[in-house]
């Protein structure tokens, strides 16, 4: 172990969604088999985290959020020699953690991960079956995603990107959720060719990497589709085509004007509310595939229209994150590369103990882009 990790540290907690997240001090934790420890430089604020502080997605409590990170390796545990991560490194870390050993891992569905699902994202724990987070009087403490929100976090190894030299270590915070997710809805939900026309609808931290990862692989036409004026103008800025506010035209007749009465190839869904369905589903052409990625609050559904799902062989092709080993590296290639705009799109910074109030702006939809939590604020 290494002198400088001091024995405890300090990590936003949620313990009651009534009060929110506080910052506390406890027990700085350490990598176990195959995983490290990170010293934390910056989280990123997503809306899914919002769905756990508001008490919408049941999650153990109390519990350390934040599932966006960036930082330095500062320990690394056994059984990780043939992944050649070394002290010292600046990574990224995604939220979506692969155990590298199910069957789904082994068929490089990363994103599908049994034990993610079933041990972090339901008991906020590791692969062990514990937590790596206690209190200083030795109470366990939840894990959402590695929990970022602190000055330290332990990482799987499977789950951890070198960054490239020079890349901006707060802002790269972003790419171990937004851009990943952004990716994974491109690349894997939608498997998009060159020269495709597609609709964003809500163009928050997720939807805005989805608009560059789009144009990155080519696609003819981008249509960014959102509820505020100032988000639709970012949106331009990273590479939509054309704008639609939803509040003031009928999504569908827009789409199909832009498109010469033809619709999207495909309709991208980054809210996951029934009437953010509805869009993308307006908005597609014969053929057209559907990609959501918002998650609803709870157990939430939406309406599909059937008879024009099934003559006009749509089809709905839900992503959740990437296929982080796969994934998370061409994500941090083309954020050296400036085809993901990473550092234009965290727009606001946040200090660990103003967390809560970041993320009470994120719910009143007043962040553009992404903002980050910065540890050394
Ligand atoms: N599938 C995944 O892997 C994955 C990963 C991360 C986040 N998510 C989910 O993606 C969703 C988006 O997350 P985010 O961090 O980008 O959120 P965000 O808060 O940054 O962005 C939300 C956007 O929606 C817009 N909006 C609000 N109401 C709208 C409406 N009726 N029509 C169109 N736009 C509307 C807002 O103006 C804002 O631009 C959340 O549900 C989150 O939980 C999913
Ligand atoms: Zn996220
Ligand atoms: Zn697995």
């Amino acid at each position: 172990m290494s002198k400088e990790i001091p024995e405890t540290m300090r990590a936003a907690v949620l313990r009651d969604p009534e009060i929110g997240l506080q910052v506390e001090t406890i027990r700085t934790p350490h990598p176990n088999d195959g995983e490290v420890l990170i010293k934390v430089t910056a989280c990123g604020m997503c809306h899914s985290d919002l769905h756990v502080i508001g008490g919408k997605i049941a999650f153990p409590l109390p519990a350390v959020l934040g599932h966006e990170v960036t930082g330095e390796i500062v320990e690394i545990g056994p059984n990780t020699e043939h992944f050649n991560f070394a002290v010292g490194q600046h990574v990224s870390g995604a939220f979506l953690m692969p155990c590298g050993q199910c069957e789904f891992c082994a068929a490089g569905r990363d994103d599908l991960c049994a034990p993610f699902f079933d041990l972090n994202r339901l008991k906020g724990q590791l692969y062990d079956g514990h937590t790596r987070l206690f209190g200083v009087d030795g109470e366990p403490i939840a894990m959402y995603s590695m929990g970022a929100l602190a000055e330290y976090c332990v990482i799987p190894a499977t789950s951890i990107a070198v960054l490239e030299h020079g890349m901006d270590l707060t802002a790269s915070a972003i790419l171990g959720c937004a851009a990943l997710t952004g990716y994974g809805a491109v690349r894997r939900g939608a498997n998009l060719h060159y020269g495709e026309t597609v609709a964003v609808v809500a163009t928050g931290g997720i939807g805005s990497n989805i608009i560059q990862v789009a144009k990155a692989f080519g696609a003819a036409q981008i249509i960014a589709i959102d509820v505020a004026d100032e988000k639709l103008q970012a949106a331009k800025e990273l590479g939509a085509t054309h704008t639609i506010n939803s509040t003031q035209e009928d999504v569908r007749t827009a789409v199909f004007e832009i498109t010469h009465g033809r619709g999207v190839d495909v309709a991208f869904e980054a809210l996951g509310r029934p009437e953010t369905w509805t869009s993308a589903l307006d908005a597609l052409r014969d053929g057209g595939r559907m990609v959501p990625i918002g998650l609803g609050a709870g157990v939430q559904t939406a309406a599909v229209e059937i008879n024009r799902t099934v003559r006009r062989s749509q089809s709905i092709l839900g992503s959740y994150g990437a296929r982080t080993r796969q994934d998370l590296p061409v994500v941090v290639k083309m954020a050296a590369a400036g085809k993901i705009d990473y550092q234009h799109i965290v727009t606001q910074k946040f200090a660990l103990e103003d967390a809560g109030k970041g993320y009470s702006l994120l719910a009143q939809g007043k962040i553009q882009g992404r903002a980050v939590v910065e540890m050394s604020l």
